[in-house]
């Protein structure tokens, strides 16, 4: 155990942590992108409602929340932690005067997309998450829990603001995980990236796409 720690703890550590679990992240995106979708099914919410519930009955998602929670956990504070000592390395100077050569805006990005997205992410649990869980949601529908919160444009708002974040988090994430664990051949690099971009447009666009949505155009109940 101590060797796991000393490891963790070392400079290669910190970046094998933040590839693993973002990682692990980008594949539960998938998946939570794939369910959201049944919100466009239109069936006043029929569709949405039963895979709620059909997912709360699952015994194994328990485990998977445990697991999504302590991998968020790991990936915020070795994220933050990375980025001070990253700051406190670097003169201000030598900094400024790099950045443009050897970084693009996405990664120099990635504390202040992360923030955004840690912020959307307490918001986000709140409205739906919470209530699913724990609190219940008495007389409403999961669907009806959505409708309402993305009725309000200041929240919808923030909710495509977030997820346009997000996807500059992807677009520079996706490639640097690749990268940390040495899968950055020269003759194929470009692939990934271009893998990356176009992962994070559809996770950007997809998630982003519904708060417009409920906004703008649904009419239905
Ligand atoms: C769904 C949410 C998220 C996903 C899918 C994700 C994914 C990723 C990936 C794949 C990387 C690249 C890891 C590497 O360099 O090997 C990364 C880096 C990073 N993430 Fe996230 N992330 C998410 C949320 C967050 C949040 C909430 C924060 C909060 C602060 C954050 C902070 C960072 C930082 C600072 C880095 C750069 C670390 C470095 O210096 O290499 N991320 N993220």
């Amino acid at each position: 155990m101590g060797w796991f720690i000393q490891f963790i703890e070392s400079s290669i550590g910190k970046k094998v942590v933040m590839a693993t679990t973002g990682f692990f992240l980008i594949i539960y995106l998938i998946i939570h992108l794939a369910g959201n979708l049944l919100l466009y099914a239109a069936d006043g919410g029929e569709t949405f409602n039963k895979y709620g519930e059909i997912l709360r009955g699952l015994p194994v998602i328990k485990l998977i929340e445990i697991v999504l929670a302590l991998a968020f956990l790991f990936h915020i504070i070795n994220g933050v932690r990375l980025w001070w000592l990253n700051k406190k390395a670097k003169p201000l100077n030598y900094a400024k005067n790099n950045q443009s050569r050897e970084s693009d805006i996405f990664s120099r990005t990635m504390i202040h997309s992360g923030v955004i997205v840690f912020i959307f992410l307490v918001i986000h649990l709140r409205s739906f998450f919470i209530p699913a869980a724990f609190t219940g949601h008495p007389g409403k529908t999961m669907f009806d829990l959505v409708i309402e919160a993305f009725s309000d444009p200041v929240y919808s708002g923030f909710y495509v603001l977030a997820m346009i974040l997000l996807g500059f988090h992807l677009n520079h994430g996706f490639q640097s995980a690749f990268q940390t664990f040495g899968w950055n051949h020269t003759k194929y690099f470009p692939i990934v990236k271009f893998l990356g971009t176009l992962y994070a447009i559809i996770m950007a666009v997809g998630f982003g796409s519904m708060p417009i949505y409920f906004l703008f155009f649904y009419g239905g109940s």
